[in-house]
């Protein structure tokens, strides 16, 4: 009697009106709920089904308890229809959680996630993931997978677009941002979505930056470059992980219980939902790590992966793993516990429907505006020769020309799923807003971005000729980026560059434009145009972003969040390498060897013959309208104990005559380790907005975790010696300060 009073209280609770309950609310509504479910409910909320639209079979296994999450369905109506059959018509009454890749915005696109990472601005990263969660949560979505907080240093790799880029720092900072934007204070409230750190790990590190490869990584290396952004989102509430395609060091994701259970769950007490990638259970049969999906799916268990993806490997095959004893369904109950809590703090035991009065609230003007603002905010002017700004009063024709001025679609970038290409602005249309529509002449030149027919080239050159300035969009389509797409030669893809050399031999000053989702090998054109942008494909408001910065309306503040390789062969690139015991020097490139010349005449170093050594551009490099100057950083010590601070302020004044924003970066080198440390790591960063002639103090801490490394998995220590460190504008300049770390007096009394 007692337990069945028990449980209808709790059902009370736990079913109605309990709105934002607390965590010990929703572990006995959770544990009460497990209690009564049977095996094949357990299994159905571990089970998610792509699904679209109201289709019977869909309906039967919502009502039968079969499916617990369902993606990409983005139809209000199909969504409530679909949330009563479950909610109304099963026996639990458990609601469903649809999911869908909102990944940079779901109507209102933002610049692709490298993009957002290129603005070194993380407010802006959190209002464009709350603006995607309003939106996205508008029509019954709740659950996005995203942020990717995977680092990338090989731009082959088409998902370099998807993350923020090459650095650790950079990545757990924006990764952070995100998950806070699309899950707000209170992830119950209807407009929130529940974010997902994904590919859970080193799916990044993919070999030869070929997509879905495997990965090969010393221990340390994972616990130092690739896990902390994972760590970094768990520790700010991320609700959800996605387990990655690849196998790192042989053992793939999908069945990896050291990542999954002993780094994420024991060591980090992360209590979310962690789903497999799209099939990614079954293809750990491929993989060569199971016989057969049977085999998969208690590989999948045993490894606590909670939500089967589209392997269909849980519904098949876990009711005949637990009756034949080679699986417990007590060892399932942590897992459906998971899957529960996800939806009891989505509040969708309260409030599983959408509001239909309020429902697809798309396109707000304030959204649109903050989609401009993170365009203007990612471009980065990579050089000028001071043709740019083009001031209206400067210039009466200008020539648009390029197949990436009027491209609507791809402007938009990879993973733009609900993208509504009619209503993207283009840079042709804003430019003709802005300059007049008779000042502009538009010639594409190309019909695509892939496009290697020149017969379009005389007409772009005649444009040229007739116009004072040539504004040149060049860049990949969308397709070119993001999964699966990944491309060995790093140039500018179709007969782009062929076409820059025409124009530029119209004698006409160029402004090259690169819209694209990775960084390029693009020395020539750079050495080519009169002044080189690069946008990381920039969504919805891309043409008046550019429009207003071309035209100074707005000024660069861009910084590179990858370094920008000379040429493609060079790849993977990074700013925070390590010395070697030869680092370049005296180099002697490919054209400057005389014939027959001895075997170590060019030097022993390291640097390529043919490419030198170093990026074209380097990580955090970007150019502004005006320019700024660093005083030399000022220390609150010159030495400090293994557990101590140190402040480090620096000065950064606009020497310029216009406004402008600067990224202040800090970094610091250990100069002697027991293991050899990069040359140089980002351990801070601040994006000031200076007027002509102001000047403002930026202000860092290092803490010893900054200064520490990693000697075993998991153990970060800090070593006594000389460390650097700088406050400069990118990776490759600024003069460094020195300072000593000492053991710690105490412990040298030990
Ligand atoms: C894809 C991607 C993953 C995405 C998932 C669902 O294959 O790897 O990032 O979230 O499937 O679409």
């Amino acid at each position: 009697m007692k337990k069945l009073f028990i449980t209808a209280v709790l059902s009370a609770c736990c079913g109605a009106g309990a709105l934002a309950m607390t965590e010990a609310q929703i572990d006995s509504c959770v544990n009460d709920l497990v209690g009564r479910m049977t095996l094949d409910e357990k299994i159905g909320q571990l089970n998610q089904r792509s699904g679209f639209g109201y289709v019977p079979e869909m309906a039967g296994l919502v009502r039968t308890g079969g499916v617990g999450s369902i993606l990409n369905e983005t139809d209000p109506e199909v969504v409530n229809k679909l949330q009563r059959e479950a909610v109304e018509n099963s026996r639990l009454h458990i609601p469903l959680v649809f999911a869908r890749d909102v990944i940079h915005g779901f109507k209102t696109i933002f610049p692709i996630p490298l993009g957002q990472a290129a603005s070194w601005n993380p407010a802006l990263v959190e209002e464009g993931s709350r603006i995607a969660a309003d939106e996205a949560s508008s029509v019954g979505i709740r659950w996005t997978f995203s942020p990717m907080v995977d680092v990338a240093r090989d731009p082959r790799w088409g998902r370099m677009a998807e993350g923020y880029g090459e650095d650790t720092y950079l990545t757990a900072v924006m990764g952070v941002a995100a998950v806070k934007g699309y899950q707000g204070d209170d992830l119950s409230a209807p407009n929130t979505m529940a974010a997902c750190a994904k590919h859970f790990a080193a799916y990044g590190a993919s070999e030869s930056g070929r997509d879905y490869n495997t990965t090969w990584i010393p221990e340390l290396q994972l616990h130092e470059t690739y896990l902390p952004p994972f760590k970094a989102a768990a520790d700010a509430g991320a609700a959800t992980f996605m387990c990655s395609f690849n196998d790192i060091n042989g053992v793939p994701s999908s069945g990896n219980k050291v990542l999954l259970r002993d780094i994420l769950r024991d060591s980090w007490g992360f209590d979310g939902v962690m789903v497999s990638d799209w099939g990614s259970i079954d293809q750990m049969i491929p993989h060569g790590f199971s016989h057969d999906l049977r085999e998969a799916a208690r590989q999948g268990i045993e490894a606590g992966v909670d939500i089967d993806m589209e392997s269909y490997a849980y519904c098949s095959h876990l009711r005949d793993l637990v009756e034949k004893g080679e699986v417990k369904e007590a060892d399932l109950d942590p897992l459906v516990a998971n899957v529960l809590r996800l939806k009891y703090r989505l509040g969708l035991f309260e409030n599983p429907y959408v509001d239909m009065t309020t429902a697809s609230r798309f396109y707000a003007p304030a959204s649109l505006d903050a989609a401009r603002r993170a365009v203007e905010e990612s471009a980065i002017l990579l050089s000028n020769s001071g043709i740019l700004p083009i001031k209206n009063s400067k210039v009466s024709k200008i020539a648009v020309i390029g197949p990436m001025a009027d491209a609507a679609y791809d402007q938009a970038g990879t993973w733009s799923f609900d993208l509504e290409k009619d209503r993207c602005v283009t840079p042709l249309a804003a430019l003709r807003e802005m300059y007049g529509k008779e000042s502009v002449i538009y010639v594409p030149g190309l019909e695509h971005s892939r496009d290697n027919s020149t017969k379009g080239f005389a007409a772009a050159v005649e444009a040229a000729r007739n116009a004072d300035v040539v504004v040149y969009f060049g860049g990949e389509e969308a397709v070119l980026s993001g999964e699966a797409h990944c491309r060995v030669d790093l140039s500018l893809p179709g007969a782009q560059s062929a076409l820059l050399d025409e124009l530029k031999s119209a004698g006409k000053p160029v402004v090259l434009v690169i819209q694209a989702g990775r960084s390029l090998a693009i020395a020539h054109e750079a050495e080519t145009a009169d002044a080189t942008v690069f946008c990381f494909h920039g969504g919805t408001m891309t043409g008046p972003a550019l429009a207003n910065l071309i035209s100074g309306k707005a000024n660069f503040s861009g910084r590179c969040p990858v370094s920008f390789p000379r040429m493609s062969g060079q790849v993977p690139i990074y700013y925070n390498r390590k010395n070697t015991g030869r680092p370049a020097q005296d180099m002697t490139l490919i054209n400057d060897i005389p014939l027959e010349a001895g075997q170590t005449s060019t030097g022993c170093t390291s640097y390529y013959l043919d490419a030198g050594d170093g990026p074209l551009f380097p990580f955090g490099y970007g150019l502004s309208y005006t320019t700024f100057s660093y005083s030399e950083p000022k220390l609150s010590a010159s030495q400090i104990d293994t557990d101590g601070s140190l402040n480090v302020s620096c000065t950064v004044t606009n020497t310029g005559e216009v406004e402008g924003s600067e990224v202040a970066q800090l970094y610091i080198r250990d100069h002697v380790g027991s293991l050899v440390r990069p040359v140089r790591e980002l351990r801070g960063f601040e994006k000031v907005t200076l007027k002509p002639g102001e000047s403002r103090e930026v202000t860092f801490t290092l803490n010893p975790d900054d200064l520490a490394f990693f000697i075993a998995p998991g153990r970060k220590i800090v070593e006594p010696g000389e460390f650097s460190v700088w406050v400069s504008p990118n990776s490759a300049e600024g003069n460094p300060v020195k300072f000593n770390v000492v053991e710690n007096s105490l412990t040298l009394a030990k």
